[in-house]
């Protein structure tokens, strides 16, 4: 049986990874500056998080959601702490596009409504309601389509204002991404985010805060919507929430009530995934990694707002993007396979820096030096050719 065809990918094979760097089958040795996309949170076979999996893993792996799992309860606990949210109740589920198509379930089944404000760029998942709510019409199938979805410019308050004026009472939900991802690191304004707040105040509409990429301390705050001082009706993460073990999850504020069979999964919330997702709370709160994310992410920053070469660097704690302009554009793929370091790409032009939150400052440094060199690499190759 083939593998259907569906990823481009790079001819590399990664068979082990430690801390902020994975080895190939020849041994030859990467940088992950991609944290295998936006995934890796605290460290790639971080040992406790290895022995946490492996200890459950020899008492029970998975039983239904018919039981108690007090492993669920534990992480309700400790996730409510370190984000902030104690007053929230937590759903378990799988992954990202399961969160955000329970949390724009839940606020229909909350107001009863309808209609959902999703923004232009934003990318939610590709389950049919989530992948109805990206703005992608390539990868939307023909089932995928509805009028219940509506795309908003990204940061327009005018506009945002407008629409619920005008159709406030049937908008169900406005959901947005505190920094885009797959767009292109575009963060939501803080006033942006405080009128959401406001007018889904005003009209009991849920906002939904999407942190499946740009939450979990990436930013270097829990929540990346965090920075404007503002809390949603719901987050939905999924990403780093596990280091690379399937989990996802939302968190829903205390006004939205549960009812047995509203929302559920098989394996969402197993044990495995708890005692994964545990040690990743763990060892956020042990090694302090949103400060980490915070401290190396602005000597990041402030480096490569250095580079001239490199256009709109922006972004927050280790969420980083920046453009690069086309007579660069082989840096991408130089940087993966002269230099061994993998970084992330947003269409057209975007390069995203998404490591681990444990990065070091000797790895950010080892980064910056040679995209450095590559970037006069490319130069003066190109200024060669040009004098021929
Ligand atoms: C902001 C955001 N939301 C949702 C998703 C979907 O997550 P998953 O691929 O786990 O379904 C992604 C994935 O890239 C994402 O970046």
């Amino acid at each position: 049986m083939k593998l259907f065809d569906v990823y481009p990918i790079n001819e590399i094979n990664i068979t082990r990874a430690k801390g902020s760097y994975v080895w190939d089958d020849k041994d030859v040795k990467y940088l992950d500056m991609y944290g295998g996309h936006a995934v890796i949170s605290i460290g790639h076979t971080n040992p406790h998080w290895v022995k946490r999996i492996e200890d459950q893993l020899n008492k029970i792996g998975f039983y239904s959601n018919s039981i108690q799992i007090p492993l669920q309860q534990q992480l309700a606990e400790k996730l409510g702490k370190i984000s902030g949210k104690e007053e929230y109740q937590l759903f378990l589920c799988n992954s990202g596009a399961e969160a955000n198509e329970n949390a724009l379930k839940l606020a229909s089944f909350y107001n009863g409504r309808k209609k959902i404000i999703a923004f232009t760029k934003a990318f939610h998942g590709r389950t049919s309601l989530t992948v109805a709510a990206t703005d992608n019409p390539n990868i939307v199938a023909p089932v995928n389509e509805t009028d219940n979805i509506v795309f908003l410019p990204f940061n327009n308050e005018d506009t945002l204002q407008e629409y619920f004026n005008d159709q406030g009472k049937e908008i169900s939900s406005v959901i947005i991404e505190g920094i885009q991802g797959v767009g292109g690191i575009n963060i939501a304004n803080d006033s942006f985010l405080q009128k959401i707040r406001s007018l889904c105040n005003e009209y009991n509409a849920v906002f939904i805060a999407d942190s499946v990429q740009c939450g979990y301390g990436r930013s270097g705050k829990f929540f990346s919507q965090d920075y404007a001082g503002v809390k949603a009706d719901i987050y939905s993460m999924a990403k780093g929430m596990g280091n690379g073990f399937p989990v996802g999850g939302i968190i829903i504020a205390p006004h939205i009530k549960p009812k047995h069979f509203m929302l559920g999964t098989t394996f969402g919330g197993n044990h495995l995934a708890c005692a994964a997702a545990l040690a990743v709370l763990e060892v956020i709160e042990s090694e302090n990694l949103m400060s980490n994310a915070q401290k190396v992410g602005e000597h990041l920053m402030n480096e490569l707002k250095n580079i001239t070469e490199l256009q709109n660097v922006r972004g927050r704690g280790l969420m980083i993007g920046f453009d690069v302009p086309e007579e660069l554009k082989e840096l991408k793929k130089n940087l993966l396979f002269k230099y061994h370091i993998f970084t992330g790409e947003a269409k057209p032009n975007v390069i995203r820096l998404l490591p681990s939150l444990a990065l070091t400052i000797e790895e950010a440094d080892h980064f910056l030096k040679a995209i450095k060199e590559e970037i006069k690499n490319i130069i003066s190759s190109s200024t060669l050719v040009n004098q021929e």
